[in-house]
């Protein structure tokens, strides 16, 4: 086996372990909601306002809307507000995907829910199918966390999905405070999503206060890409 297969071989194990792992939901100290995964802090509901950003973005154009990563549902709750015509969710862990799948019959847009990882399902999805998307997936490894470090690999398929003047968002936190966030941002995502094919890549910002005790963010705001096909 050399170096590539080996590799290919660890990030197939632990896609399989996250796939089964037990989603560990539970109130957090002090109050809200949080979910847990193999001891990983993926998600707490103090993002809130944050979450409704990227789906304000996300559903801001016609078409229907492609979300990755449901976690607590709550980007996936904040479009389904917005009335938008169509609503495809990814999730990747089996029991999230399960909150997901009963969370969709109630939903007041058409909405479908694929298991599975977004690295496997959106090879067969056509071009230019979607008006918005938003990225919020899960680093599986150190080396994906910071900056654009996993949703880099996405953004060739975002761009392809999209329709003309479709809008992309997702997930961005880089830095030890908000200017090297926004450094981070400009000089080193804004040139990948040119490369993918975006044709405008502009950034607001939201403010978020996360509990005391948070294990994974410590600014006072959240960095809201918008990068339009
Ligand atoms: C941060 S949470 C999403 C939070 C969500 N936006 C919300 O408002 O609650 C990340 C979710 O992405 C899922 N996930 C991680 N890697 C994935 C991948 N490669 N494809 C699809 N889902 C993935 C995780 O299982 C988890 O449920």
């Amino acid at each position: 086996m050399d170096a590539a297969d080996a590799a290919a071989e660890v990030e197939s194990q632990s896609r399989t372990t996250w796939e089964e792992a037990a989603a560990v939901f539970r109130t957090l100290p002090g109050g809200g909601q949080g979910l847990s995964i193999l001891g990983h802090d993926v998600m707490e509901d103090w993002e809130a306002p944050y979450m409704d950003a990227l789906a304000g973005v996300a559903a801001s154009q016609p078409g229907p809307v492609l979300e990755v990563g449901y976690g607590l549902g709550l980007s996936a709750a904040a479009i389904d507000q917005r009335g938008v015509e169509g609503h495809v969710i990814l999730e990747a862990n089996s029991e999230v995907l399960g909150r997901a799948e009963l969370w969709a019959e109630e939903a007041t847009c058409p909405t479908i829910v694929l298991g599975g990882f977004w690295q496997d399902l959106v090879g067969s999805m056509t071009d230019a199918t979607f008006g918005g998307i938003l990225f919020d997936a899960y680093p599986l490894s150190p080396g994906e966390a910071a900056g654009d470090g996993e949703v880099g690999a996405f953004f060739v398929e975002a761009a392809r999905l999209l329709r003309p003047g479709g809008v992309f968002t997702f997930y961005f936190d880089a830095g030890r405070n908000w200017i090297e966030c926004v450094r981070s941002f400009q000089l080193q995502t804004v040139p990948k999503l040119r490369d993918a094919g975006f044709t405008k890549v502009e950034h607001d910002q939201v403010a978020c206060t996360p509990r005391p005790g948070c294990t994974y963010f410590w600014k006072d705001r959240f960095l809201v890409p918008m990068a339009t096909r």
